[in-house]
């Protein structure tokens, strides 16, 4: 038993579905999130800047005493997959979840035709990180692609109608083309224009959520390591934190969460 709480961080708002997911399944937690919003987007920069940012709010949140991390973000997760692990469970034994590993073990068990499609960022269809996770299974053909207008369409609050449609046939008709059965969200935002996408790729698609996959593994996690809190605690806390602007963050958070969200902190 651990009555501390779960770190979560994300470049901003998305990884909000990751929590929403999380706080779904585990409502007894507390959480402790950081949107990296004075960073954000994390899509469009290089690799190893968002690594940089990734860390020092891991090392954060660590330093704060929380139970175990998750990276909430795609894009972060393609940029440190490789070294969180080592840096935070095997030298300071923190379990960590990301979201690619997760998502990318679903759609393999999910195809049956083994014909994968991802979408993210462009920074993470450029890491190539869930075709490097994806090629361990044998048999899958995966084909990735980048959608950059996507973001910032959901965090202006557009998640359906006639710019959405137009945006989803342009990026998602060469993955339909290519013949895709099971296609991963692998961006934090996607899961709210599911809707339009799924309607785009047809109800033969299987869409698998990077955000909902990777709730299940801090779940799973979680009781793997003994760290479930005491069902006898008083109730769970929870705080949400941005390195920039706390009231654009706010209102935009209340939309991805919902009400849990009561007060943001700002870290700037
Ligand atoms: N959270 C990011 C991801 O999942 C999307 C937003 C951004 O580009 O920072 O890749």
């Amino acid at each position: 038993m651990n009555n501390s709480p779960i770190g979560i961080f994300d470049s901003g708002v998305g990884g909000l579905t990751v929590a929403r997911s999380i706080l779904d399944q585990l409502p007894n937690e507390s959480i402790s999130y950081i949107g990296d919003t004075a960073h954000t987007p994390y899509g469009t920069k290089p690799l190893a800047t968002v690594r940089s940012y990734a860390l020092e709010i891991m090392d954060e949140l660590v330093d704060e005493g929380v139970k175990m991390l998750v990276i909430a973000c795609n894009t972060a997760s393609a940029a440190v997959l490789r070294d969180a692990r080592e840096r935070y469970t095997v030298n300071r034994g923190i379990p960590v979840v990301e979201v690619i590993l997760p998502a990318a073990r679903r759609a393999v068990s999910a195809t049956r035709t083994g014909k994968i499609g991802v979408i993210g960022t462009k920074a993470t269809v450029d890491s190539r990180a869930y075709d490097d996770v994806l090629s361990v299974a044998t048999d899958v053909d995966v084909i990735s692609v980048a959608c950059p207008d996507f973001v910032p369409l959901v965090e202006a609050g557009i998640t359906t109608g006639p710019r959405v449609l137009e945006a989803a046939h342009r990026y998602l008709e060469p993955v339909k083309a290519a013949g895709v059965d099971t296609l991963i969200l692998g961006c934090t935002h996607y899961p709210l224009l599911a809707g339009a996408i799924s309607y785009v790729m047809g109800e033969d698609v299987t869409l698998v959520s990077s955000s909902d996959e990777s709730a299940k593994s801090t779940f799973r996690t979680l009781l793997e390591h003994g760290l479930e809190r005491a069902e006898d605690a008083p109730g769970p806390v929870h705080r949400f934190r941005s390195t920039g602007d706390s009231a654009t963050f706010a209102g935009l958070a209340r939309r991805f969460l919902g009400p849990e969200v009561s007060q943001v902190e700002s870290m700037s």
